[in-house]
């Protein structure tokens, strides 16, 4: 298959996806957009130690796939109890090239919508080109206030 047949099959693809509202980077209600940099892309993941952003869970991220992202890093609630085990946060620029993914909720997993790589809700690498694993944050949650850390 020719490149451009292949990225053209993936266009289609994931515009079918995303007119379903599930790809939470699209720009949907789900998440908030990711933050533009120069030259286009996702600013790169926080680095250092320390909180990096919270979630008033009693107004923000209330169902299932809803999302929200701050500082290059995508929160996602992937089950429904107020626990820390039902979220998870990974950095949003693709491993392979830097350009911003998106979660899935119809599949489960992270899609980068630029050549296709695919990442659990982890980070681990599910299909390529990316080779590696999106780094991975901390969640903790008191009362209603959940805070990602570095
Ligand atoms: S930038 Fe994500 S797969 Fe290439």
């Amino acid at each position: 298959m020719e490149r451009e047949d292949f990225l053209k099959k993936l266009g289609i693809g994931l515009v079918a996806v995303c007119a379903g509202c599930s790809l939470a980077s699209c720009g949907g209600s789900k998440s908030s957009n990711p933050t533009p940099t120069p030259g286009g892309g996702t600013p790169p993941p926080a680095t250092g130690t320390g909180n990096l952003f919270t979630a008033d869970l009693g107004t923000e991220i209330k169902n299932i796939g809803d999302a929200k992202s701050s500082g290059g890093v995508i929160l996602v609630r992937l089950a429904a109890a107020n626990v820390a085990g039902s979220f998870t946060a990974v950095q949003m620029a693709c491993t392979h090239e830097g350009n911003p993914i998106g979660y899935n909720s119809g599949q489960g997993i992270f899609i980068c919508p630029t050549h296709g790589s695919h990442f659990s809700t982890s980070g681990a690498v599910l299909q390529g080109p990316a080779a590696s694993s999106l780094k991975s944050y901390a969640v903790s949650i008191t009362g209603t206030t959940l805070t990602v850390t570095a």
